[in-house]
């Protein structure tokens, strides 16, 4: 596996990927824009862009906007890999997770990210997120 920076020829599989995960009903504009604003990170694996990690970066601390692995490919440390990118942390690392969306959650837990708060209804009625906090 071999984890690079994006580029904008990226874009488009990108957008697919993205869509796969039914998460943020984003328009590909929007999508678009974002890559362009954030640092993004993608996994390539035997030549197909497996997943993506997209990380807004500020002046205090991080936070994780987007990540996500193509169905195909996940439970062989993509994820974990993507988000390891970024160690040794300069500054906290945050994330909102859906807190019925127990891969991800297990996923930030094994990397050391605690729980910090919830949103209510961030996600939509009855559908609230989880705050996690890294360093
Ligand atoms: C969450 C997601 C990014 C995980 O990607 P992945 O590459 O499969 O994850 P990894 O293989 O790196 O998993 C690392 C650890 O996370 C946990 N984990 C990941 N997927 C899991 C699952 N389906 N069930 C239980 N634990 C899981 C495990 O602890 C795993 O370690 P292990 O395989 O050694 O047990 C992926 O399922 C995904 O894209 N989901 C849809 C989008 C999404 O929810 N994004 C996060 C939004 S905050």
């Amino acid at each position: 596996m071999v984890i690079r920076p994006h580029t904008p020829d990226d874009g488009p599989a990108l957008w697919t990927l993205h869509q796969k995960t039914g998460l943020s009903p984003f328009h590909q504009s929007e999508f678009g824009n974002w890559l362009k604003q954030h640092i993004t990170w993608v996994a390539v694996w035997q030549g197909n862009l497996a997943g993506f990690v997209l990380i807004q970066d500020t002046l205090d601390h991080q936070d994780v906007l987007l990540l996500a692995v193509d169905p195909l490919y996940r439970r062989q440390g993509i994820a974990r890999s993507l988000l390891q990118t970024l160690f040794p942390l300069k500054k906290p690392l945050f994330v909102e997770v859906e807190d019925t969306n127990t891969d991800a959650m297990n996923l930030y837990q094994t990397l050391g990210f605690q729980p910090i708060g919830g949103r209510h209804n961030y996600y939509g009625p009855s559908r609230h997120a989880l705050v996690m906090r890294l360093q």
